[in-house]
């Protein structure tokens, strides 16, 4: 949803040099910079310049992130939009599936990528049972995702059923990202982590959730491993960004867990395939801190006494 108010205009350098030289009467004006969308090593990523990459067609990057040192280099790199997901079940905790990521924990990493990423918009992940069971105890959580998590937003593994939760959460002030198509959080009741929308009444029904939804204030929905027909249906009826997950090119944002990408896991989709090998990696650097202990060519020693301390020293432990 679009609020009636302008869009500030965002530079890709909103800095202005403190001198700028000054134009000769009659000089044009330098073109204005075109923007290339949301930035947050140029500018303070929010839900509203997401929008604005919607408007325009700029396609946005998005990665899970569990730390506040990932969260910085990804920063650094220009990712606008962190997803602090319940793969950390998976990927921190060793997991075997979403169903394990403890609530407390889940709002002490949230915290932790804010503090990393201070500029990218940080997309907290509710855990299971955080908000299935009651309404209000599942507002109350989303709550201390943006309070003590420090949050942008919250994401739900939502179906339409969920919309008083998500209409809640919206009137109360939270961001609210409907996740939906495949739900990792039901991989024990549909038996395992599965695509979603491969029937007409199954993309059918994808598309009454998208909409209930769009309807109770959803401020992004994040679309999660549908046939590309079925996304670009939520998409054109969609007025929020939609951010996919292994849904198709289509989309405004694309996620993927960043450890399938560093070549860290054991099996990735194909839509995430590994762009470094980051597990070799470390595999070779174990090896040569390996070579270095056993030959014990540490590097430099930083710590020394001072003569005078030293002498004392050894006359102490009856060695001067
Ligand atoms: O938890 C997660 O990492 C996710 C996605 C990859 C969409 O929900």
């Amino acid at each position: 949803m679009q609020s009636g108010r302008p869009e500030p205009s965002v530079s890709p350098n909103p800095v202005e040099p403190k001198s700028a030289p000054s134009r000769a009467a009659g000089e044009a004006a330098p073109a204005a910079k075109t923007w290339s969308g949301p930035d947050p090593t140029v500018a303070p990523v929010t839900i509203r310049s997401l929008q604005r990459a919607m408007r325009e067609r700029i396609p946005f990057a998005a990665l899970t992130c569990y730390d506040a040192t990932t969260a910085r280099w990804l920063e650094r790199a220009g990712v606008p939009v962190l997803l602090v997901g319940d793969t950390a079940a998976e990927v921190i905790l060793g997991h075997p599936n979403t169903l394990h990521a403890p609530l407390d924990f889940l709002i002490a990493l949230t915290a932790a990528v804010k503090r990393g990423a201070p500029r990218a918009l940080v997309m907290a992940d509710m855990p299971f049972m955080s908000y299935q069971a009651d309404e209000a105890e599942g507002v109350r959580n989303a709550g201390r995702f943006m309070t003590e998590g420090a949050a942008d937003c919250v994401k739900l593994e939502v179906d339409a059923s969920f919309a008083p939760t998500v209409s809640r959460m919206s009137r109360a002030g939270i961001p609210v990202v409907a996740h939906i198509g495949s739900r990792p959080q039901h991989a024990k009741q549909v038996g395992g982590y599965v695509a979603a929308g491969k029937t007409a009444d199954d993309a059918m029904r994808i598309l009454a959730d998208a909409d209930a939804m769009l309807a109770a204030g959803a401020t992004m929905l994040l679309v999660e491993a549908t046939p590309v027909e079925v996304t670009e249906e939520i998409v054109r009826r969609s007025a929020v960004p939609v951010i996919g997950c292994g849904a198709g090119p289509v989309c405004h944002g694309q996620v993927v867990v960043t450890h399938d990408l560093l070549g860290l896991t054991e099996r990735q989709p194909p839509f995430a395939l590994p762009l470094v090998q980051l597990g070799a990696q470390l595999s070779a650097m174990a090896d040569a801190w390996k070579d270095r202990v056993r030959t014990g060519v540490l590097g430099e020693h930083p710590y020394a006494l001072s003569d005078e301390q030293r002498k004392d020293f050894f006359r102490r432990i009856g060695r001067g």
